[in-house]
């Protein structure tokens, strides 16, 4: 019998072999019943507030792979939703949103924020009972940088620029957008806790487009702001936090936000990620075309990343999240091969 919620204890500095195992976008359109179950919700914000259903789905890839994880189906951006924002997502288009402007920034109406987000905590709940004892439950919120963008472009944009702008063009606007994000997302992560999450996990997708100042500012900043209101109140709970292609900034984004364990992507390059698990548990880092691709370059990856990696505090996943087109075979393929692993 695998030990009771391993992932808990590599977070803590443990070597596992093999290593827990999950995947980013784990519940999504790659899995049949997930295409199914999406179909009967209505439109994608609905499955996110609807309790039965979005328990149903964060259970399928544990009950198809058994995962030693699993990660609430939501989303980043039911943070600004239930600020007030208008947010919709629409099919092949990915999340549409109101673009936000200086003056309507402080406007962001908390009032009703976490009795709008009431669904998810009520999934939270339902999944630590009814998840498997071992099986780690991740809670999980967008960091403020990353959040900002989707808010200001209002829809996803290859360099973020429309975010960059408006933050040199608008500082003051922007610090005040990135503190009512911080906060309500503090807020958030702790209700999660409360709810039942084990660990929880910062998803910082667009903090590969920064320089150097703004990187400290906007992305580091922040985070480092909501692991100091977690950790106020909850001491112990592990937090995940995953700056997407921060490439040479990754050891200082560990040691000056305080995360517990670091989210790296694959260009990550093997050997740094080994010096960056002296300071605690790395998470990541397979290429998600590899496992499209499957065959030798599935297999050889998995296998570069365990020989590098397995000897110390590793979480094997992949370096951003799956894509719908992976075929199922594949992440079987890759399940057998960690959990078959050898040293
Ligand atoms: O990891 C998981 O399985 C948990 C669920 C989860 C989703 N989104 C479900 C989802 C998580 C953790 C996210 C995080 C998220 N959402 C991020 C950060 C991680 C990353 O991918 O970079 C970002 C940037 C978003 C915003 C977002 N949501 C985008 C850009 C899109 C459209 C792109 C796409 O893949 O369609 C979404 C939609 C979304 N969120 C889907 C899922 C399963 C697909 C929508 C659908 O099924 O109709």
């Amino acid at each position: 019998m695998r030990h009771k919620r391993i992932m808990l204890d590599v977070l803590k500095g443990a070597a596992h072999f093999p290593p827990p195992l999950w995947m980013m976008r784990q519940a999504g359109r790659y899995l049949p019943e997930y295409r199914e179950t999406r179909k009967r919700a209505g439109s994608f914000l609905d499955l996110c507030y609807n309790p039965d259903l979005a328990v149903e789905v964060t259970l399928q890839p544990i009950e198809r792979f058994g995962f030693d994880a699993s990660i609430l189906f939501s989303d980043i951006l039911v943070v600004p939703h239930a600020l007030g924002r208008d947010v919709r997502f629409e099919e092949g288009r990915g999340p549409l949103l109101t673009p936000v402007n200086a003056a309507e920034i402080s406007q962001l109406n908390s009032e009703t924020f976490h009795v709008n987000l009431s669904p998810v905590y009520e999934t939270v709940r339902r999944l630590r009972a009814k998840l498997p004892d071992e099986t780690t439950l991740i809670g999980f919120c967008g960091a403020p940088w990353t959040v900002a963008t989707y808010m200001i472009a209002g829809h996803g944009t290859p360099d973020q620029a429309p975010a960059r702008l408006f933050a040199y063009r608008e500082p003051v606007a922007f610090q005040q957008l990135l503190k009512v994000l911080a906060d309500h997302s503090a807020a958030y992560l702790i209700r999660q806790i409360e709810a039942g999450a084990d660990v929880v996990q910062i998803f910082d997708s667009w903090s590969g487009v920064l320089d150097d100042a703004s990187f400290d500012l906007f992305c580091v900043a922040p985070v480092a702001e909501i692991v100091r209101q977690v950790k106020a109140v909850h001491p112990d709970v592990p937090i995940i936090g995953f700056p997407k292609g921060a490439g040479a900034h990754y050891q200082s984004y560990r040691q000056k936000t305080g995360v517990t364990g670091l989210g790296i992507d694959w260009t990550v390059p093997l050997a740094a990620a080994k010096a960056l698990q002296a300071g605690g548990a790395v998470q990541g880092n397979l290429d998600p075309l590899r496992l499209v691709a499957g065959g030798k370059a599935l297999s050889d990856g998995v296998d570069a990343i365990l020989k590098t990696l397995g000897d110390g505090p590793l979480i094997f996943n992949l370096g951003h999240g799956i894509t719908p087109e992976t075929p199922v075979a594949h992440v079987e393929a890759m399940v057998k091969q960690v959990r078959g692993a050898t040293r």
